[in-house]
């Protein structure tokens, strides 16, 4: 039996106010009775439909809030595969300058069967939002485009638009095709030829964006590396494929963040 949304509740509450928790609830809160809530809430109010929103290593911490919440549902629109809670996928996009929360696109969000409430929030907010019965292989090629952008803007400080151009399109070129194989056998039919395409058709609708990574770098914050290029390679360790370019990525972006960390300086 589908429980009732029940009255004297929030309709929705996001847990993570930075950056895109913040971009959502403010819009959400325009159409209906939305709370947002952050790390050291203490009071914790019940909501019907719970969007998680805090980077992918903060994912247990919110759990349990969320769980806290009694809701008809959670949902993680989170970075990186999340494997501990329902997940959608969103090209929604916002990044924080100072205090300042900028948005950069309400994009398209994917939400599993389930949401169909909160999906229709969403669109009222605003988001082109629907749910979508294979959400897995949304999930999947969104990781597709996550592994191959991200860890070489980083490591490079360049925005997503360079990644067509040049040296860069080398290592964006390969870390499609070795992914490829292992998000195949995941289930995503896709092969290293279509990796490629879809790999810079992202980049090329996202020219002047920086990735979540980069921004991370750039701010001397952790990055997800390793529920983005981490999970790829947890994959590939079960399918038995080989991902060097992925691997070597992995183990870069990793000695920068500790470099980061025990520098305490920015990088650029
Ligand atoms: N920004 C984008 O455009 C974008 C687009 C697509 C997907 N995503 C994904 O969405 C997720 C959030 O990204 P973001 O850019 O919004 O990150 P963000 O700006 O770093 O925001 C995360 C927020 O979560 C808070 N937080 C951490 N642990 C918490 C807890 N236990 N309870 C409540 N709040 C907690 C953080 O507080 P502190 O500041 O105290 O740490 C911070 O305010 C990531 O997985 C990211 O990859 C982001």
């Amino acid at each position: 039996m589908v429980p009732r949304e029940r009255p004297g509740r929030y309709r929705v509450a996001v847990i993570g106010p930075g950056a895109l928790g913040s971009f959502f609830a403010a819009r959400l809160s325009r159409v209906i009775p939305t709370t947002v809530i952050g790390r050291h809430t203490v009071e914790v109010p019940h909501a019907d439909w719970v969007i998680v929103l805090v980077k992918a290593y903060d994912t247990p911490a919110a759990l349990r809030t969320a769980r806290r919440m009694k809701p008809l549902g959670i949902v993680s629109l989170q970075n990186g595969l999340i494997e501990s809670v329902p997940q959608g996928v969103t090209t929604a996009a916002a990044y924080r300058e100072g205090k300042r929360v900028v948005p950069v696109a309400t994009g398209s969000t994917l939400l599993p069967p389930g949401f169909e409430t909160l999906a229709r929030y969403l669109c009222r907010a605003g988001f082109d939002a629907r749910v979508v019965r294979d959400i897995r292989t949304a999930r999947l090629r969104k990781l597709l485009a996550n592994v191959c952008l991200n860890p070489v803007t980083a490591a490079f400080g360049v925005r997503n638009g360079a990644l067509r151009k040049l040296p860069y399109s080398v290592f964006a070129e390969v870390l499609a095709e070795e992914a490829a194989p292992v998000l195949a056998a995941e289930g995503l039919a896709i092969d290293p030829k279509a990796a490629i395409r879809r790999v810079m058709e992202v980049a090329r609708a996202t020219a002047g964006n920086r990735s979540s990574m980069l921004q991370d770098v750039l701010a001397g914050r952790r990055t997800e590396n390793d529920h983005l290029t981490g999970a790829l390679l947890r994959m590939a360790r079960r399918h038995r494929l080989a991902v060097p370019t992925h691997a070597a990525f992995h183990q870069l972006i990793d000695v920068m963040e500790q470099g980061l960390e025990s520098s305490g300086q920015r990088r650029i």
